[in-house]
């Protein structure tokens, strides 16, 4: 279970995150939402050890992971995507995966080149090429990073997460600048992926995505939580829908306007859907 419990994060003078509390489930799929600019990626970002909190602690199965440095983060068991596709383009696609298996602490480096053998390493490379037929994408391992079209580096970075066999897996905005295609076919790997010792925290605009896929839902705004549903009470939740629109009914121009190709930009104000930012 990953635990946010009471978290504030500011920079300098903003307030990011103002005594933030979230529960996350494993077994289930959690997914935030909240306009750009509510905190959601500060979430993330401050659970994988990028960021450390102002105040309040983050827990994952007790573990408190802001005592942790970020490798250690990785190795207590949480995993996260990142909302700007980061992957080493010179690279093939199978190596990207292998750096998320290399483990980062002096002791254990050394530990492993006493105990790397040959049959590690081929362990490793087959486990990756496992996660890379789940998701679809084998042909893709020997291919480098950089020359893949936007929604497969997408897969490989959704890949980069599953390897290391997570607890938590944090989602930032996976969806972002993918057609409907490949929309549906995420959307089929993130139900595939969900298992009762995984905790999936999934970050999107896209709306029929979210209330498709997802069990439990918070809403984030100005970095609280507004309310905390399943997708049925989140959907019909009357303050939700002032907060995204300033008026009731809103959910249903959100879900329009984020299908298709418009989600390739992210809904943001003066685009005709203003979350109720100023
Ligand atoms: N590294 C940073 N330095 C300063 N301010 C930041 C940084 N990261 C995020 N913020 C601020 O924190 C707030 C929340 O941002 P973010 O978490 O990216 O929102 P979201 O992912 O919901 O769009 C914004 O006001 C943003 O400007
Ligand atoms: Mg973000």
């Amino acid at each position: 279970m990953l635990v946010f419990d009471h978290v504030t994060k500011r920079f300098g003078a903003n307030t990011a995150i103002d005594d933030a509390s979230l529960t996350i489930n494993p077994g289930v799929i959690t997914a935030i939402i909240g306009p750009n600019g509510a905190g959601k990626s500060t979430l993330v970002n401050m659970a994988a050890g990028s960021f450390r909190a102002t105040s309040g602690r983050i827990l994952l199965d007790g573990v408190e992971l802001q005592a942790l440095p970020k490798y250690r983060v990785a190795r207590a068991g949480l995993s996260r995507t990142y909302q700007n596709i980061r992957l080493f383009d010179g690279l093939t696609v199978l190596q990207n995966l292998e750096v998320a298996l290399v483990p980062r602490s002096l002791p254990r480096l050394i530990a492993q080149a006493l105990r790397m053998t040959g049959r590690d390493e081929c362990e490793t490379r087959d486990a990756c090429r496992a996660v890379l037929n789940r998701l679809g994408i084998a042909h893709l391992a020997d291919r480098h990073a950089g020359s893949l079209a936007y929604g497969q580096q997408k897969l490989v970075e959704l890949a980069r997460a599953v390897v290391p066999r997570p607890r938590a897996m944090l989602l930032d905005e996976p969806a972002a600048g993918l057609n409907h295609g490949e929309t549906d076919e995420l959307k089929a790997h993130i139900q595939a992926l969900r298992s009762p010792d995984l905790a999936i925290v999934l970050i999107e605009h896209d709306m029929k995505l979210i209330m498709s896929v997802s069990d439990e839902i918070y809403v984030l705004a100005q970095g609280s939580v507004l309310a905390h549903g399943t997708p049925e009470a989140i959907r019909d939740n009357r303050q939700v829908q002032e907060a995204y629109l300033g008026q009731p009914g809103a959910m249903g121009n959100i879900e329009a306007a984020a299908r298709g190709r418009r989600n390739r930009v992210r809904i943001r104000a003066g685009e005709g859907l203003a979350w109720g930012q100023p």
